[in-house]
């Protein structure tokens, strides 16, 4: 069967204690890190020092970055150079996504794709393959705390019976929106790698939350 995994992201954690906060959700299975360039999206977070550190920092933590960010045939590899185990970057920010893609697993990370709510998943069938995750963003991308799009759902559907095609165990990762009341919904398309942001750290126990998540999605 596919199996369940719970990436908190950080966007609603107390990025002063980014640190702390981290520390806070042992039991996640990934740490989701985004990162944006006031350009793909009209918000600013952290980039590559700030992601260096964390990965010194936590050197067991499975890191799932989240790159939001224009031009990422160049910026992308970076990331998977630092020892990222898992680098996303935006369908629509690349020229180049299949010859990214074959970077990033060469330098050792996992090559994941991501698409905006509008963006269809069939352009990206014949090559699906190429990428060890999908990212179907389930808000538009930028900012924490925005509802579900229930309208995504076709499409996590769609990508989980291209996948299947494949035989291979490409994961399908929803982000925005995501929790307890989301999630039943996400698992019935097929999606199960779950980013909660605000679900999880506005929580009186993030860590308890996350626990939740990963029984309610019978990991
Ligand atoms: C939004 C980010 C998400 C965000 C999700 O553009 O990609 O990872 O943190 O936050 P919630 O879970 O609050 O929608
Ligand atoms: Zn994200």
């Amino acid at each position: 069967g596919v199996s369940h995994r719970i990436h908190p992201s950080i966007l609603n954690a107390d990025l002063a204690r980014l640190d702390d906060e981290i520390r806070r959700i042992p039991s996640a299975d990934g740490v989701h890190l985004d990162v944006m360039d006031n350009h793909f999206v009209p918000n600013l977070t952290i980039g590559l020092p700030v992601i260096e550190s964390i990965r010194a920092a936590h050197p067991d933590r499975f890191l799932d970055i989240h790159l939001m960010i224009t031009d990422a045939d160049r910026f992308a590899p970076a990331y998977a150079e630092l020892g990222c185990e898992s680098v996303t970057f935006h369908i629509e920010a690349s020229d180049a996504p299949i010859r990214t893609a074959r970077t990033l697993r060469g330098l050792g990370s996992k090559a994941a794709v991501g698409l905006r709510p509008q963006t269809p998943i069939e352009p990206l069938a014949d090559f699906i393959t190429e990428f060890d995750m999908v990212l179907i963003m389930t808000v538009d991308p930028g900012f924490g705390g925005q509802s579900f799009l229930a309208d995504m759902l076709p499409k996590i559907r769609r990508t989980r019976e291209i996948v299947a095609r494949t035989g291979q165990d490409i994961w399908i990762q929803v982000d925005g929106g995501v929790a307890e009341s989301t999630l039943d919904q996400c698992i019935d398309a097929g999606a199960n790698v779950f980013v909660a942001g605000s679900a999880v750290f506005r929580a009186e126990d993030p860590d308890a939350m996350v626990r939740g998540l990963a029984a309610q999605a019978g990991a």
